[in-house]
């Protein structure tokens, strides 16, 4: 199963095995790993499901849907190039050790 690793705002790093198909923002919810709202429960209207990217796996995902992106331009924190909704963001096998790092806020 793939390994995410979330990483809190001091630092602090969890590893999950994470299914294939799940996405990143459920690995969080179900492992009650903190940092990570889902206010919208993963329907992609609400942006408090909001990460950076580790920059060495930015570029292996696949670019967001017009909807993710228009919902990044309000997220609470600072929008980076590395941001991305992580209810859209599905673990797959060759994404194993994708690591994400907590925004400051999620309001
Ligand atoms: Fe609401 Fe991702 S959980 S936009």
């Amino acid at each position: 199963m793939p390994i995410v690793v979330y990483v809190q705002k001091d630092g602090t790093e969890t590893r999950v095995d994470v299914p294939e198909g799940t996405s990143v923002m459920l690995g969080a919810v179900q492992n009650d790993i903190g940092g990570i709202e889902a206010e919208c429960g993963g329907c992609c209207s609400c942006a408090t499901c909001h990460v950076y990217v580790d920059e060495a796996f930015a570029a292996r995902l696949p670019p967001p849907e017009e909807i993710e992106g228009e919902l990044l331009s309000g997220v609470a924190a600072e929008r980076r190039p590395t941001s991305r909704l992580s209810c859209q963001l599905a673990v797959t096998a060759a994404l194993d050790g994708l690591v994400v790092h907590m925004p400051d806020t999620q309001y």
